[in-house]
């Protein structure tokens, strides 16, 4: 007899992100252009213009027709030079979402995962739909309460302790972390490497450029169980053509692109990937370090009228309000999108990601009049 599905096995709902919902935006008859997003972390300066440039010139007949290579060799050959590495080390996606997925499929099924929260949510996603059993541990610094996770003293040590207790196959690391900007330095990494030695881990990286002193942990592949998971979606700005990469031994790389579905990163994204790596290096180095500045300062100005957003190595950041829901609606009301961190564990802390100097002032002058009613303690979160 066929075993039916198990619908069980998958969500019913979409998990929530900080891209726009645009259901949401129906129900509310807004419009995408209508809106300033603060609660997607993608550089608001945009994409290199050289990469623009690059683009406009291959939409062609041909480029628009033809199938992409499906390997991505041209741009693994870059992105091998760029770290050191062998092509074989790499494997590109669309986006390091998607390959999550494929990391799900080869490494995840039934398997013991352990994940540090509070943290990005499709790793819980992927695994809960693998049907892994999931292990849930506090990021270091982090408790976990009855209705999500607060600020605590967990030391890196009782992490590692924690690791070595529940013995997963998989550990997951967002480094730096989302929601909030808390980035494990490598001696740091180490001592929780050391709980679980055996395990296979996964080291998103997502954020790893918008850092002052951008990190990777890219040479820990050589270990052979280290995989890195770098997003070209999020510092280049290509959100909308989707593009990311995986760095890993050979032999862990090798049975994900055999897996991989076909051509599923299109030309173009290949192509704007290349033109990046190419000729936009400079212009990700000088926005970015505008972006850490302006984070600085709409910290800065958040803190003068009374929210207390908490310390981030990158470009977004924790606020503590009373109701994360009702801050992000009465927003929204204004035209302006922030991330409500429930879905994360954290009722009690919007996420913003800075935007362009104009686009912060607006934000500013739409919290200043909340603030009485809406900033919460960080301690209290
Ligand atoms: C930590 C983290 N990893 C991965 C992703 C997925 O990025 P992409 O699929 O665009 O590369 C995101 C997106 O928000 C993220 O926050």
């Amino acid at each position: 007899m066929h075993e039916r599905p198990h619908l069980s096995m998958t969500q019913a709902t979409l998990v929530p992100h900080g891209t726009l919902d645009y259901a949401e935006l129906r129900s509310l008859s807004l419009r995408p252009e209508d809106l300033t997003i603060f609660s997607s972390n993608v550089n608001p300066y945009g994409p290199p213009p050289t990469t623009l440039t690059a683009l406009r010139e291959a939409i062609t007949h041909e480029t628009v027709a033809q199938y992409p290579d499906r390997l991505s060799l041209e741009l693994r050959d870059l992105l091998a030079a760029h770290h050191d590495l062998s092509a074989d080390s790499i494997l590109v996606g669309n986006g390091t979402a998607d390959i999550l997925w494929l990391i799900g499929l080869l490494h995840l099924q039934k398997r013991r995962v352990a994940i540090l929260g509070p943290t990005f949510g499709e790793y819980h996603n992927v695994a809960r739909t693998m049907q892994a059993e999931i292990i849930d541990l506090c990021h270091p610094g982090w408790v976990a309460t009855a209705t999500g996770y607060a600020p605590g003293a967990t030391s890196m040590e009782e992490v590692a302790r924690s690791l070595q207790k529940s013995s997963p196959d998989v550990v997951f690391v967002c480094n730096p972390n989302n929601p909030t900007g808390h980035y494990l330095a490598p001696n740091d990494l180490e001592t929780l490497y050391a709980g679980a030695p055996h395990a296979l881990w996964i080291a998103d990286e997502a954020y790893g450029e918008f850092m002052q002193t951008p990190a990777t942990t890219a040479d820990w592949i050589r270990r052979g169980n280290w995989l890195v998971l770098r997003s070209m979606t999020k510092d280049f700005a290509l959100g909308g053509l989707r593009l990311g990469y995986l760095l890993g031994s050979p032999t862990l790389v090798g049975p994900l692109q055999t897996t991989q579905p076909p051509w599923n990163v299109n030309l173009l994204a290949q192509i704007a990937g290349a033109a990046s790596l190419r000729d936009g290096l400079a212009w990700r180095r000088q926005t970015l370090a505008a972006l850490r500045e302006e984070t600085t300062a709409l910290q800065a100005a958040l803190r003068d009228q009374g929210y207390q957003p908490t310390p981030t190595t990158v470009n977004y950041f924790l606020v503590p309000v009373y109701s994360a829901s009702e801050l992000r609606r009465a927003l929204l009301a204004q035209r302006l999108v922030v991330r409500d961190c429930t879905s994360f564990g954290l009722p009690h802390c919007i996420r913003i990601a800075t935007q362009r100097p104009e686009a912060n002032a607006r934000l500013l002058d739409a919290m200043r009049p909340l603030a009485s009613a809406s900033a919460f303690p960080a301690s209290g979160i």
